[in-house]
């Protein structure tokens, strides 16, 4: 008898439904079945969204003790030296979308990049990976699809925001898609080695 493929269930420590239909994606196309967590992502003071997502991830183990997944991103502009990164929460709920097109009006070097860690921890294991995907600032917003900036960012080989993709779209480019597949990866070749 063939023995039965059995999906391995991981807990998404987040409020945010976007983040969830991205990672759950991710996770059923390689074999996770990832579950949302709610209230239990604590944002710790950090300029390092790797610290924030290890940290964060070790936390919510301690108190759920089952498999946690935790996500920390930011969007990084290069002509602001990388404001708002890791504070971009704060930024986006502040001065949102409109104020960060206002810091940017007559700015001619529009280059910005996405960051995101993510940190899976099953079993002994605790791994971090990070992800990233570069592009520009749009001029005014385009699009009513994701979350956040995803109306002003066009990635690197594209002429569309985020906001103007579909999920399997942005996943295909996006700094989450690449730093959650990568800890999963891991996560899986760690799991068969054993
Ligand atoms: P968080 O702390 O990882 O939830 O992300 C911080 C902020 O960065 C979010 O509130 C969003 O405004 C922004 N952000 C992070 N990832 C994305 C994304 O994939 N698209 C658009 N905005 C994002």
């Amino acid at each position: 008898m063939r023995p039965t493929l059995v999906e391995k269930t991981i807990y998404f420590v987040t409020d945010n439904v976007h983040k969830l239909r991205e990672v759950a994606l991710i996770g059923r196309q390689m074999g996770f079945d990832i579950q949302p967590l709610h209230g239990l992502k604590v944002e710790i003071q950090s300029d390092s969204i790797e610290e924030v997502s290890r940290k964060s991830a070790l936390l919510a183990y301690f108190i759920a003790g089952k498999p946690i997944l935790v996500e920390d991103a930011g969007l990084f502009i290069e002509a602001l030296n990388g404001f708002p990164g890791p504070y971009s929460s704060y930024v986006y709920k502040t001065i949102g979308i409109n104020g960060v097109l206002k810091l940017m009006k007559g700015v001619e070097d529009r280059r910005a990049c996405f960051k995101s860690a993510a940190t899976v921890i099953y079993g002994p294991y605790v791994i971090t990976e990070v992800g990233e995907v570069c592009g520009w600032l749009a001029e005014e917003p385009r699009g009513v699809q994701g979350f956040g900036f995803d109306p002003i960012f066009i990635p690197e080989g594209s002429t569309r925001t985020f906001g103007e993709m579909s999920v399997e779209e942005k996943n295909a480019l996006s700094h989450r898609a690449r730093s959650v597949s990568n800890a999963l990866g891991k996560l899986k070749s760690l799991m068969t080695q054993t």
